[in-house]
């Protein structure tokens, strides 16, 4: 029979298709890219939980484990552009800061009297993957410091499950007291007075965390002079607004992922998702949130109508009991930057907010935008129709997208005029 193999062909490939085929918002440009990519990463997460129920390995490090090999095959691949092209100049060491492991950037210019800029970056990940060291964000970091004439350190803190909150948080901050020491900053030749520090998502809730830390430290002489965050991470106790409810299938951060990945952070239960997924966890019985808590993420009143639409909240009556005092992590503003009080948000730096349409982050950030405006601080807010929560760090080859690339350079830019 010849027809078998062409009925199993076809089969295969629709079963493929039906793998990978997404319905993406119109605006996405290449969409077959990011449905490719999405794809390869359900694959691996797949496969990490298979691995992790049979009992081989954790299925975080499995997802490590995969991403390395894949990202190894690609290289062999060959990389059009060298690495000599990307960081003409710059000096790499990996060294520590007050024994967190860093990755140091130094530019070729400066030195000996001429002042450098600083910058502190905190790749994302979930606060459980990723690492500085690694493709786009190794590329924008070597970027930076040779175009901007920046000294950048890109702070390897500890991870989920080796640890949770507060250790990550922790170690970010021993990095930056240290970055921002006398000592260090002229041992590096660097402007105390343009020192900034930048994080994508997990990232950016770290860095949004600690220059909250650092604005209200009175001993304090020298302090970060901007931030920039991108699609960070802020908010633990509304998973229905807007862009949560809009977004919530998109890759690749899909509602769902980012809740998982809180319960990560936070070492809570993980059979608590289904709860904080329909705001039970924040249901008006729940009396230590207070009504002014809850104002300071309330979307109704801090996002702009064109993301309002015509969304509700979702505010439960009565939810479960005891979900915030199981987990008081979720109330703690070095989690949740977002609860901080506006006395706080008034002595942050100057700020610039990215924030993407197709993002359940989406209105974390611009509700940030928007309570940091109110407290008197100079916002910029990039916001990208066509972007979607990762672009990022996509942006070099062999994964490129080209909104990952205007991003990129809108951040650059940014930076090369605030900091
Ligand atoms: C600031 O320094 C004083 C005196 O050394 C000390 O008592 C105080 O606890 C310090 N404050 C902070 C926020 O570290
Ligand atoms: C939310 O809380 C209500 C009231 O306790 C409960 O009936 C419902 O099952 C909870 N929802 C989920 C998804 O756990």
């Amino acid at each position: 029979m010849r027809l078998r193999p062409v009925v199993v062909t076809v089969f295969l490939a629709a079963a493929v298709a039906y793998f990978v085929y997404l319905p993406l918002p119109e605006k996405i440009q290449e969409p077959w890219k990011l449905m490719l990519l999405d794809a390869a990463f359900r694959a691996t997460v797949g496969f990490a939980a298979i691995q992790d129920w049979l009992g081989f390995d954790h299925y975080i490090r499995s997802i490590r484990w995969s991403t390395e090999r894949l990202e190894g095959m690609m290289k062999t691949m060959g990389d059009p552009r060298s690495d000599g092209e990307v960081s003409s100049g710059v000096k790499v060491s990996d060294i520590t800061f007050a024994g967190v492991p860093v990755r140091l950037y130094e530019p070729p210019a400066g030195g000996e009297g001429h002042l450098r800029r600083g910058l502190m970056f905190l790749h994302g990940g979930g606060w459980a993957l990723g690492s500085g060291k690694k493709g786009s964000y190794d590329a924008t970091n070597r970027r930076v410091s040779d175009e901007l004439n920046t000294v950048v350190v890109s702070v390897e803190y500890r991870l989920y499950p080796e640890v949770h909150f507060p250790e990550p948080y922790l170690d970010c901050l021993t990095a930056a007291k240290h970055f921002l020491s006398p000592e260090v900053l002229a041992k590096y030749s660097i402007d105390p007075e343009r020192v900034g520090v930048a994080g994508d998502s997990a990232g950016g809730n770290l860095a949004a965390a600690v220059v909250q830390e650092l604005a209200t430290d009175a001993n304090r002489t020298v302090k970060f002079s901007v931030q920039a965050l991108i699609y960070p991470v802020l908010q633990t106790l509304d998973f229905s607004t807007p862009s949560f409810v809009q977004n919530q299938h998109m890759p690749i951060l899909p509602r769902a992922y980012m809740v998982q990945f809180w319960l990560q952070y936070l070492n809570a239960d993980f059979s608590l998702r289904p709860q904080l997924m329909v705001n039970n966890h924040s249901a008006l019985d729940q009396s230590v949130i207070t009504p002014e808590l809850r104002a300071r993420l309330d979307w109704t009143v801090l996002l702009p109508p064109k993301f309002k639409k015509d969304h509700k909240p979702l505010v439960v009556d009565k939810g479960s009991n005891g979900i915030v005092k199981q987990v008081p992590a979720l109330l703690d503003v070095r989690a949740a930057p977002l609860l901080a009080e506006p006395e706080v948000l008034a002595k942050c730096p100057r700020t610039y907010i990215l924030t993407c349409e197709h993002d359940v982050l989406r209105d974390d950030g611009l509700m940030y935008a928007r309570r940091l405006q109110d407290a008197g601080v100079t916002v910029t807010n990039d916001h990208y129709e066509d972007g979607f929560h990762g672009c990022f760090s996509l942006s070099f080859w062999p994964v490129d997208f080209e909104v990952g690339k205007r991003v990129i350079n809108g951040y650059l830019s940014w930076l090369h005029t605030n900091l």
